[in-house]
Order: C-alpha cells, then sequence, then structure tokens
C-alpha cells in the first residue's frame, strides 16, 4: 500500500486533486525546448532518425536528468535507456512509463518526446514528495520507435516484448543499404545480444504510456485527455517495379515500359481503394520513392517504393494488403513492367488493457478531467507492450491534429494534465496492485 505522504492525500489511492501534487508545466516546456536542441534539421523540423547519433544524443540528455534525481539509469543491447525507482515491496514488480526520443525526418518536436518528459517529470514528482509505492517505477525510452528508417516500427520495444531478433537487425534495411544491424554497431550498440533484451511477463506489472493524439478529436472535443481503446496496425511493403530506361525523346510512346508511370498509376490505385467506403477505417499511403536513374531525359527503369497498409482491424488490415498486391500486379501486367513485392514489416493492431483504462478513467474523473474513449491510426510502443503486459495509452491534445510535421504543437500545459493522470494512475495502480497481490 503507498504510504500516505504529503498532506495532499497522496498515496491514499486517491488520485492528487488540483490542489494536490502537479506536474510542472514550465518544467516540462523546458525539457521539450531542451531535447529539441538535438537533431534540429536545417532543412526544417527535426530528424533523429534510429540508431543515429541524434537519438543516442537525446537519450543520453534524459539519462542524465534521470540520474541527477539519484535514480539507477541504465541502457540495454538494443539502446533501450531504462531508469528504476525502488518501491518498498522488494519483490513488487515494476509498473513502466515511457515512450521514444527517435523522430521521422524533419518531423516534430513532440511525437514520443511528449511521453518521456512526462515519464521524466513523474519521476521528478515522486522524488520530490517522496511519493512511497510499493511497486518500483521503471521509466524506459525506447530505441528506434519509428519505421521511418527500416521500415519496422518499434524495434526496441518489439525487442522487449520478444518478437524480434538478430535475424531482423540484420534483414532490415534503409534507404542507403545499412542494415538495421550495421546501425546499432555505428552507434555502439550490440544486435548480437538483443535476445537479452526480452522482458517475461512476470518481469512487470503493466505499461503506461503518454503520447500526443496525432489526430484532432481531442482539440475538436475540448477533450483534455483521451483513453485508447485500440491502436492500429500496419503492412508495410516495398514494391519495386522494373522497367525499360530509355531515352525520352527518342523512344516513340508506343510500346514503353516506364517504370515511373506504372508506379504512379499503382500508388493511385493505393489511394483509392483505401478511400472506396466498402474499406472505411483503411489508410493506404507510399510516402517513400526511389527513382533510377532518376534523370530527366531518361524513361525510368526502376522504381522503388514503400507502401502503408494501417487498419485497427488485424483481417480488414491483412484482406486490403493482398487486395493492394493482385491490383499492383495487374497494373505491371498491364503495362509490361516487372513487380516485386517484400512485406518489410507486419505489425498486428491491439485492443488495450479495459480495467487498466476503467482504472485511468476513475483517475480522470477524480481529477475533474474531460477524456475521451478513443482509437490511435498510429501505432505506439504501447501496442507492443500490449503482448507482454496490461499496457495503457493515454493521449494530449494535437494541435490540428497535424504531426510528423516541423508544425507538430502541444502546449505544455496540456502534457501538464496528462502527467497528472499518469501519476494519478501510478499511484491508484500500486495500490490496486497491492491489495489484490497482498
Ligand atoms: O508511424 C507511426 O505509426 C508512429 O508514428 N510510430
Ligand atoms: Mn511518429
Ligand atoms: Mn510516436
Amino acid at each position: 500500500m503507498a504510504k500516505p505522504v504529503p498532506p495532499t492525500g497522496r498515496g491514499s489511492g486517491e488520485p492528487p486533486g488540483r490542489d494536490g501534487i502537479q506536474a510542472h508545466a514550465p518544467r516540462i516546456a523546458e525539457a521539450i525546448r531542451d531535447v529539441g536542441k538535438i537533431g534540429v534539421d536545417p532543412a526544417g523540423g527535426w530528424t533523429r532518425l534510429a540508431f543515429s547519433d541524434e537519438e543516442r544524443a537525446a537519450h543520453e540528455v534524459v539519462a542524465r536528468w534521470l540520474d541527477q534525481l539519484g535514480l539507477k539509469v541504465d541502457q540495454d543491447a538494443i539502446g533501450n535507456t531504462w531508469v528504476r525507482r525502488e518501491g518498498t515491496n522488494p519483490d513488487g514488480v515494476p509498473i513502466v512509463v515511457g515512450s521514444h526520443l527517435d523522430t521521422v525526418p524533419q518531423g516534430g518536436r513532440f511525437d514520443g518526446v511528449a511521453g518521456v518528459v512526462a515519464m521524466v517529470e513523474t519521476m521528478r514528482i515522486l522524488e520530490e514528495h517522496s511519493v512511497e509505492t510499493s511497486h518500483p517505477v521503471v521509466g524506459i525510452i525506447f530505441s528506434a520507435e519509428e519505421g521511418a528508417r527500416f521500415g519496422e516500427p518499434c524495434i526496441g520495444s518489439k525487442a522487449v516484448a520478444g518478437t524480434i531478433d538478430e535475424s531482423h537487425l540484420t534483414r532490415l534495411r534503409d534507404a542507403a543499404g545499412a542494415t538495421a544491424a550495421d546501425a546499432m554497431v555505428s552507434v555502439g550498440l550490440d544486435p548480437e545480444r538483443v535476445t537479452n533484451v526480452r522482458w517475461g511477463r512476470d518481469d512487470a506489472a503493466a505499461f503506461l504510456e503518454l503520447h500526443i493524439e496525432q489526430g484532432r478529436l481531442l482539440e475538436a472535443n475540448k477533450a483534455a485527455i483521451g483513453l485508447v481503446d485500440v491502436v492500429s496496425g500496419s503492412t508495410r511493403m516495398r514494391v519495386t517495379v522494373t522497367g525499360e530506361a530509355g531515352h525520352s525523346g527518342a523512344s516513340p510512346m508506343r510500346n514503353r515500359a516506364d517504370a515511373m508511370a506504372a508506379a504512379a498509376q499503382m500508388i493511385l490505385a493505393v489511394e483509392s481503394l483505401a478511400k472506396d467506403p466498402f474499406h472505411r477505417g483503411l489508410r493506404g499511403t507510399v510516402g517513400w520513392i526511389d527513382v533510377h536513374p532518376n534523370s530527366a531525359t531518361t524513361i525510368p527503369g526502376r522504381v522503388s517504393m514503400m507502401v502503408d497498409v494501417r487498419d485497427v482491424d488485424s483481417d480488414r488490415q491483412r484482406e486490403a494488403t493482398g487486395e493492394i498486391l493482385r491490383k499492383l500486379r495487374g497494373i505491371s501486367e498491364l503495362r509490361g513492367v516487372e513487380m516485386d513485392a517484400e512485406v518489410v514489416a507486419d505489425t498486428s493492431p491491439a485492443v488495450l488493457s479495459m480495467w487498466l483504462r476503467e482504472l485511468l478513467r476513475e483517475v480522470c474523473v477524480g481529477l475533474s478531467m474531460d477524456f475521451r474513449v478513443l482509437s490511435s491510426g498510429a501505432g505506439h510502443d504501447a501496442q507492443i507492450m500490449a503482448h507482454l503486459l496490461p499496457s495503457a495509452l493515454v493521449f494530449v491534445p494535437s494541435a490540428g491534429g497535424v504531426s510528423h510535421h516541423p508544425d507538430e504543437w502541444t502546449s505544455p500545459e496540456a502534457i501538464a494534465k496528462g502527467v497528472d493522470v499518469l501519476v494519478g494512475s501510478l499511484i491508484r495502480l500500486d495500490d490496486v496492485l497491492s491489495s489484490t497481490v497482498g
């Protein structure tokens, strides 16, 4: 049982009232600013790709803050950064809180960072108010959550959940042809020890993640908090179209095998299938393309592109992927080009723990915070940790729903409200787990 500590009633299992322990918005703003000094992209936004020096630098800054709190900080073989705050029960299994610090190319300042800064603020609050919990509280910064570089999302949390091993890391390649294993070694990590990263089901009690919504529902409904019920899955395919390069002036338009024109028709086919009302809820995108030889006066001979298929329903996600492949195959035959498709990554949707979401709902009510239950179109580490543990995902509003873009914005005050829910839930969870386990 978390022992009553300061007069705010904290530890009695009651969530902190508004006059109770509260997160510090100015301190959150400063932390966001400090992380934002790393990976500033001259072309705009922030770029801290998976297993890059910039991602490592961001982990080091946050690790230093946690170390200054006097907490034990550690890093595992895949570069996840861990911090542990002891509980009063030496046998207590930890409650885990965290998110990620890597970004997409020219991304924003809040995707992942808001959740890591929320974890730091949570640790600061627990320390400042000497909040005693029976269970240890562990903070984590997952490596390589974004699938932008290698196609595979959530590499760090998949290593913890045991769903990724060294063979994946030597197979996954970025646009320059570097494998994820090469990239890890280049920043001092050890792909050969990735299986040591794995946690068992009994190694932790629950996982909580705060994240920006990356959509506009909370803002539109003036809700401070989103409680996520299901997280979208994603299937990512690298499609390579091979035609015949040739002189763009001397080659007549008939019987060309133009790889770019074929790819363009394929991209529109992906879009129109995803827009079809029959496939409601499906999202289909081609966000990366590579043209060879990419010369203004040569008919493109080869085009590679990444097709991203997302849905909150696993069957729909896979069926749609199959239908997309059949359509692309048909276009390649019609146009007399070759097509090769490789499924680079396939992540299932995840339904998050209902009892844990109910506990968070009670905390929101206790804090008189307007909340909405909603699904997540984006993927998150919480959906991977849900393989192992009861997991919860707390959203805070995104201005205009903008994300994966330099204009991404969530106010420090909004993140502070999310931290209040995180801290209140963590304390309540500690009490619930202590009373049930006895
Ligand atoms: O791409 C995503 O779903 C998330 O940003 N990782
Ligand atoms: Mn993202
Ligand atoms: Mn994210």
